[in-house]
């Protein structure tokens, strides 16, 4: 019988004492700043029962973890037309990479990486104001938590607004090759807006539930995308979520997972749980070290790798 509170419990003791704890973002000046000693983990079950170790109240800026909540609204909005302007393949390269762009027409590989998501940001655009879309955005991901305190940390974005040459670099090459309808600004003004987004891991994994339950909200019931699509976010995350490190984490965890550079990761154990780590020491890649660590000894201790063969319950 597997005892998720103990499991827990003593995987936020191990990463308290844990010495190797990566470095935090240097490249945003406010989350340069983020003590490293921090760790939050929250865990839901399909039933609602929540397991919480460490700084799991503490919010923290979700970054690129935002990218799964733009891409279920773009989803829901625009349908499958979205695929014509945004792969959905592995990029085998850094978050922040242009290299493929050039050889692949400004169609970005997947709507993780940074190129896609202000692709995702600038469909979202389409009729709107960036105030009205950002505003959009928090609603939504209010909703999903049910929780009304979410809010987008403005400083970040400021930061990011004014530090983020690579974006506007991604933005404006695109908007070269056509794939961009929105003035590059504009799009990033949203996409800056949503990586400020700042939850704690519990309010993260209460918005991560509709993926582990086939795209319904538990809270009404009703659908925030279909099954199918929820099965293939699921998919995008496992295989598109960590950048360069999504074939280790895939590996080492064997979970739908999408990481912030705040140090965060949202995994889903599909039917069974909705995850938030939070560590804001990063490994080379941009992945949290601990939050990795954290996740990879859940998914073992719980049985809850997606590549696991099912087991009796009582069998474990
Ligand atoms: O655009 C950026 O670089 C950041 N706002 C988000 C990058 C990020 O979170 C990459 N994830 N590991």
């Amino acid at each position: 019988m597997v005892d998720l509170a103990a499991i827990v419990a003593d995987i936020g003791a191990e990463m308290a004492a844990a010495p190797e704890r990566g470095v935090p973002a240097q490249y945003i000046p406010p989350l340069a700043c983020v003590d490293p000693a921090r760790f939050g983990m929250a865990v839901i079950e399909a039933d609602g029962t929540c397991h919480l170790a460490g700084d799991a109240d503490m919010p923290f800026s979700i970054q690129s973890i935002s990218k799964v909540f733009a891409l279920t609204m773009a989803l829901g909005r625009e349908g499958d037309r979205i695929w014509s302007r945004v792969g959905r393949e592995p990029s085998g390269s850094a978050f922040n990479s242009i290299v493929q762009l050039e050889t692949e027409h400004g169609i970005p590989r997947n709507p993780f990486i940074n190129a896609g998501a202000i692709v995702v940001s600038d469909i979202l655009l389409a009729r709107h104001e960036p105030r009205e879309l950002i505003g959009e955005m928090l609603r939504f991901i209010r909703t999903l938590a049910g929780d009304e305190d979410i809010f987008i940390d403005e400083a970040v974005a400021r930061a990011e607004q004014q530090t983020g040459f690579r974006n506007f670099a991604l933005a404006n090459y695109m908007k070269a090759f056509g794939n961009l309808q929105n003035d590059p600004a504009r799009a990033l003004g949203v996409y800056f807006h949503q990586c400020s987004l700042a939850l704690s891991c519990r309010q993260l994994a209460m918005a991560g539930r509709f993926l582990m339950r086939g795209g319904v909200n538990p809270e009404t019931g009703f659908n925030i995308v279909s099954a199918e699509r929820a099965r293939r976010i699921n998919a995008l995350m496992l295989t598109c979520g960590h950048y360069d490190g999504s074939g280790e984490f895939a590996f080492r965890v064997g979970l739908p997972g999408k990481s912030g550079v705040g140090g965060g990761i949202l995994a889903i154990a599909p039917g069974k749980a909705s995850v938030a780590v939070w560590s804001p020491g990063l490994d080379a890649k941009g992945n949290s070290q601990l939050g990795k660590l954290a996740l990879e000894r859940l998914a073992a201790r719980a049985g809850w790798s997606i590549f696991d063969a099912p087991v009796a319950e009582g069998a474990r």
